[in-house]
Formats: structure tokens, C-alpha cells, sequence
């Protein structure tokens, strides 16, 4: 039986009363969270986003009729109670934060009832992600989500709020758009009215943003959505949100100030959190040197040393194989870990092994009964070369040094990754910190080994720096980018660039990427043309909004902070996207599929 709530008006939300009320009568609509018949009184927790507020009907208060509703109620049912607030005195419930307090309930009207649920709503849940998403509905009334898109909606206005005061115009620009070469892979929308031509969804509204520079609006921001067909992970998903920004006449340090100001801003009204000003900054080149990464996690330390110089020509052949090779050997203190157990040591090389290393080499320092080093290959070094080496990363007695020998990028993100392993393993990763971090310089293009060419690191957009632009014909990989990225707790929540505001420079840098003049006007010559009429230097940022709400939130993906979110297969599993389509939907695109595809 459902009733209907006319006459009725909710007083507030459950948990939005206190002791200050007691005396009033109110109305409180929302979910069974729990009820129990002890007899002569039924005690119901309601439910809604604010919290628990418990009700209890006495037959004699309520009368018989409301009391007998009371006692066909089950968990979800969605109800309106009314009823005088009072005080629970020493049966205080300190576990609620209304639990001081009661509903004496005079009315009960069933707004509707429920089945039973596929799961119980409680804050701490072990139901698999796949269930959870298929009733994601219920899944958000869980209290974690219930809080976690609540800071989403904060964070949101955060933005736009500080975004205003500075000085930028929010405005929205397409999702259907032109399907560019660079990049992820597009997701593609059938055009009806151009039979065999496509949309796509865009990867980011990076060329509209620069052209709303062209038109002269100077600041711009935009909450928005981008697509991408990519694989997906813990912090990747096909649809997600952009906090996404441009401004006129800004070079790399404007960009960063405004972007401080902002981060310190939300930190401080979402979560309270205090961000130390300016933040630090680090080249690419030092963050892939001395982490192995350019995102750095800077909540720990270990950071890695260059030995190439100190072991390359010793006797040791995997060093001196590598270092013939033109490759590189360094190493990661690990101060006190010296008698780490060979399983643990094992576990690193395995490591190791799985980012692209041949394995790796360990010298625990004097850690053997005699006094002497434990050591995979000391045997094949004197003993000058071993003191060297471990002057070298400063090492001390009881120490485990670990050391990677390959090519210059194999090193890099082999003990990137051991480093990391380290620091969740041995648990040296402070949870309590907030480590922000610019990454700057990154280089303007990288060497695709799998289109032989150089592809832009960024995007094709992105300014050379000036004093390296010299070198783009005869050392394109030298030439560094006004690119950045901001890093927190290791992982990339945002990035941006200086753009090429010179349309000699921009032609240059597509030739670089291979594209013939005609491919690249094809491609992008409605931006090309823009820049004709007086294109202002501009450059901008952009943030992931799910990522920056998942550190808020303490999250450990953004499934948990975005409100439907697709499954690692990109499908959704409540919506049972993506499916199939009439015959007649296909046949009016004049789209044919091909059978054989199906499973
Ligand atoms: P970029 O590609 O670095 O830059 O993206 C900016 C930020 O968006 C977030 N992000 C994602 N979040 C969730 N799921 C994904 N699949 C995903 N991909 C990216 C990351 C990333 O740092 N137009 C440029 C920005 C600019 O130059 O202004 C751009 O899109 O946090
Ligand atoms: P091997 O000669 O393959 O038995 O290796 C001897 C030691 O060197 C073992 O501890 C290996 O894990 C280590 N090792 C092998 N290849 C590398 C490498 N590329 N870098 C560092 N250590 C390595």
C-alpha cells in the first residue's frame, strides 16, 4: 500500500534536529533503516542523506490503527512519521548523532514499500562491484557515497566559485565534435543527416578552449565531460569530468598562481585541509631521475642514485654488459632493511621483472654473521669498488641496496616501481599527507617505436620552450615543452601547457609529428585558420574533477566518488550499455554490422 504525502511537509531532515527541538512537532521523510517490534513498541530508524533519526510508535500515543502500520514495516520502506521530538534521557544512543533524541511518532503514512534488497545499506560493505553497480541506485544510499558525492557537489561549487572571483567565464562548449588523430582513441557518434561520417565525443575541450581565446574571452573555465576509449583502471574511466581552464596573455607561472590559489582554495572548503603555498616544483628530468616517475609520490623518500660512472667498468658482467650498451645502473638505499628476508628481496626482483628489468642486484651492508656484505654479485667486484659504490648512495651499515643496470628507460621505471613497492611494503608512506607537486619541462615529444615516429607528449599544441626550440631539427627529443603537470600523493591529477600561439612554430611541430601540411589542415585547419586573426599567447590547465574528489574523499578509485560509473569493461551494468539496436536505427545510419564480430 502506498499513500500519498499531500497535507504533508517535511520539517527538516532526520538528522538535521538536535535537543534544541524537543517539544516540536515534526515530519521526517525517508527510508527504513531498521525497525524493532519489542511488544507493545515498534523502534524505527529513518533514514535520508543526513543521517538516522529513531521513531518509536506506542500503541497508546499513536493509536491502534498507525501502530498496526508501524508493525508491517520493513527495511527500505520509504515513510513520512510524525510526531512530538523528546529527549531518550539515559537511553542515549551515542553511536547516531541524533541519538540523544527521538520521535514519539503520532502519525506513520507508508510512502511506498520495498522489496527485499539485493544488499543491506550499511557503511562498510563486501557485496561485489558488479552487484553494487547494477543497483547502483541503492548502492548510493550507502553513507560513504551518500558522503562522497555530497563533497563532489562542494568541491564543484568550490571551483566555480574561485573560478568566478578571478575572473573566468564559465562556458560550455560542444560534445559532439570533429574525431582528432592524437590522443586516446575516440569514442564515435553515426551521423543520420551525413551518412558514413561520425561525431566525436571529445577527449577534451582543448581546441574550442583555445579558440574561445581567439574570440577574446581571456579566462575560461569549464566542469567538463571528456571521453575516452582507453583501458581503464582505478583512476580511469571512458567518461569523466575536467575541471578545465584557459587563459589569455599567461605564461607558465601566471597559470601556476592562479592554479595555487584554486587548489588551496578547495582543499580548505571541501576538507579542511591547509595546502603550504607555493608548491613544490621539480622538473621531468629530476622527477624520472631521482623517482623514477613523473608523478612522484614525495609522501616517502628513497630516492634513486646514478652508480653508472662507479660500477659500469667493474667485473660485474651485468653492470659492465649495460654500460657498454650505452644503458645506465642505479640504485635505491633502503636504510636499515639490510637483513630484509630473501623472499621479501625475491618479491622486489619479481617487481622488477614485471615493469621490464632483467632483475635486480642487492648488497645488504655488512650484514652477514662475519661482518661482510650479502651480495648477488659482490663477489664480482673488489672491495674498492663495493666501498665506492656504497659511499656512493651513502649507505650504511645494515642497509639494503638495490640496483637496476639496463637502458636509461628501462631503469627508470623499473626502480620507479621497486621504490614504490618499497614504500607501501615497508609502510614508509605518511597517509596523513597532502604532497603536492609541479612537474615541470617535460620534453615536447617522445619516440612512438610503434608509429616510428615522434608523437607529442602532451598534445600538438604544447610551446616549445624558446632557448630549445633551436634544437627541434637536429635533436627533436632535447627540445623541452612550457608543460606541467600537477602531481598529488603520486598520481597526476592535472595537466596543461603554454600553447603554440606562432603559426610558424605550430606548422613546424606538425611536420615533426609527420602530418603533410594537407593532413594537418584536413585535421585541424579550422584552428589553423583561427590563428590568422590575431591569436593572443595563451595556455591553461586542466584537472580531473574524480580524481582530486577521490583524494578528498580518501577514496581508493573514482567509481567511489562519481555517481554512475562504468565497470573495467567501460560497460554499465545497470543500464545495460552498450546494447544493441533496432535494425531500423542501424538502416536510418546507415550502418551495417558485421555478424561475424559477435560473440
Ligand atoms: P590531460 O589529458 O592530461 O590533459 O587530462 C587532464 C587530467 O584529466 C584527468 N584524466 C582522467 N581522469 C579520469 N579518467 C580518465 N580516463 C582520465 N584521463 C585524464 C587526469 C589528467 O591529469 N586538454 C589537456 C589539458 C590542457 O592542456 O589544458 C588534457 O586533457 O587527472
Ligand atoms: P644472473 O647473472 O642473471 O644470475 O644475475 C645475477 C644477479 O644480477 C641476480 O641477482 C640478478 O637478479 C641480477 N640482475 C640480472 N640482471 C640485472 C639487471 N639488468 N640489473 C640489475 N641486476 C640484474
Amino acid at each position: 500500500m502506498a499513500e500519498s504525502m499531500q497535507g504533508l511537509k517535511r520539517t527538516a531532515r532526520c538528522a538535521e534536529f538536535s535537543a534544541d527541538d524537543i517539544g516540536k512537532n515534526v515530519t521526517v521523510m525517508g527510508w527504513v533503516q531498521k525497525t524493532r517490534n519489542k511488544g507493545g513498541l515498534i523502534f524505527t530508524d529513518i533514514r535520508d542523506r543526513s543521517g538516522i533519526i529513531q521513531a518509536v510508535f506506542e500503541e497508546e500515543t499513536c493509536g491502534s490503527s498507525v501502530f498496526e502500520k508501524a508493525a508491517s514495516l520493513h527495511n527500505e520502506y520509504c515513510l513520512a512519521v510524525t510526531g512530538l521530538i523528546r529527549s531518550r534521557g539515559a537511553d542515549a544512543n551515542a553511536n547516531i548523532s541524533t541519538g540523544a533524541i527521538e520521535i514519539e511518532a503520532k502519525d506513520l503514512r507508508i510512502l511506498s514499500e520495498s522489496d527485499t534488497l539485493p544488499f543491506q545499506i550499511e557503511d562498510e560493505t563486501n557485496t561485489r562491484e558488479e552487484l553494487r553497480l547494477k543497483y547502483r541506485y541503492l548502492d548510493l544510499r550507502r553513507a560513504p557515497l551518500q558522503r562522497n558525492i555530497a563533497l563532489r557537489s562542494k568541491l564543484a561549487m568550490s571551483v566555480r566559485n574561485y573560478m568566478a572571483e578571478n575572473g573566468f567565464l564559465e562556458i560550455e562548449t560542444p560534445t559532439l565534435v570533429k574525431s582528432t588523430p592524437e590522443g586516446a582513441r575516440d569514442y564515435l557518434v553515426p551521423s543520420r543527416v551525413h551518412q558514413g561520417e561520425f561525431y566525436a565525443l571529445p577527449q577534451s575541450p582543448q581546441l574550442l578552449k583555445q579558440l574561445l581565446m581567439v574570440s577574446g574571452f581571456d579566462r575560461y573555465f569549464q566542469l567538463a565531460r571528456c571521453y575516452r576509449d582507453e583501458d581503464l583502471r582505478a583512476d580511469r574511466q571512458p567518461e569523466f569530468t575536467q575541471i578545465d581552464m584557459e587563459l589569455s596573455f599567461a605564461d607558465v607561472d601566471t597559470v601556476i598562481e592562479v592554479n595555487e590559489g584554486l587548489i588551496k582554495r578547495m582543499f580548505k572548503e571541501v576538507i579542511g585541509v591547509d595546502v603550504e603555498l607555493p608548491i613544490e616544483r621539480m622538473t621531468w628530468q629530476t622527477a624520472m631521475d631521482v623517482y623514477g616517475s613523473d608523478k612522484p609520490d614525495l609522501r616517502f623518500g628513497l630516492p634513486i642514485t646514478d652508480i653508472t660512472d662507479i660500477v659500469g667498468n667493474s667485473g660485474f658482467s651485468v653492470f659492465k654488459n649495460a654500460y657498454e650498451a650505452g644503458g645506465v645502473i642505479r640504485a635505491i638505499r633502503v636504510p636499515g632493511e639490510g637483513h630484509m628476508p630473501r623472499k621479501k628481496i625475491d618479491a622486489l626482483v619479481e617487481v622488477a621483472k614485471l615493469f621490464g628489468g632483467k632483475g635486480l642486484a642487492y648488497l645488504c651492508v655488512n650484514c652477514a654473521d662475519d661482518g661482510s656484505h650479502k651480495s648477488s654479485f659482490a663477489k664480482f667486484m673488489t672491495p674498492e669498488e663495493i666501498d665506492a659504490l656504497i659511499k656512493a648512495v651513502g649507505a650504511e651499515k645494515g642497509d639494503l641496496i638495490v640496483i637496476a643496470a639496463d637502458s636509461l628507460q628501462i631503469v627508470r621505471n623499473v626502480l620507479g616501481n621497486v621504490r614504490l613497492e618499497l614504500g607501501r611494503s615497508l609502510d614508509l608512506i605518511d597517509k596523513t599527507a597532502w604532497k603536492f607537486l609541479w612537474v615541470t619541462e617535460f620534453p615536447l615529444l617522445e619516440w612512438s617505436e610503434e608509429e616510428n615516429r615522434f608523437t607529442a607528449m602532451h598534445h600538438p599544441f604544447t610551446a616549445p620552450m624558446d632557448e630549445d626550440w633551436q634544437y627541434i631539427d637536429s635533436d627533436p627529443g632535447r627540445v623541452r615543452a612550457k608543460a606541467y603537470d600537477i602531481v598529488l600523493n603520486g598520481t597526476e591529477i592535472g595537466g596543461g601547457s603554454v600553447r603554440i600561439h606562432q603559426a610558424d612554430i605550430q606548422e613546424k611541430m606538425f611536420e615533426v609529428l609527420g602530418f603533410t601540411p594537407e593532413r594537418a589542415h584536413e585535421q585541424f585547419g579550422f584552428l589553423l585558420e583561427a590563428f590568422k586573426y590575431g591569436v593572443p599567447p595563451h595556455a591553461g590547465l586542466a584537472y580531473g574533477l574524480d580524481r582530486v574528489a577521490m583524494w578528498m574523499a580518501g577514496a581508493d578509485s573514482i567509481r567511489e566518488v562519481i555517481a554512475f560509473p562504468k565497470l573495467k569493461d567501460a560497460s554499465d551494468a545497470m543500464m545495460g550499455a552498450p546494447s544493441e539496436v533496432d535494425d531500423k536505427q542501424l538502416k536510418e545510419l546507415g550502418i551495417c554490422v558485421d555478424e561475424s564480430i559477435k560473440e
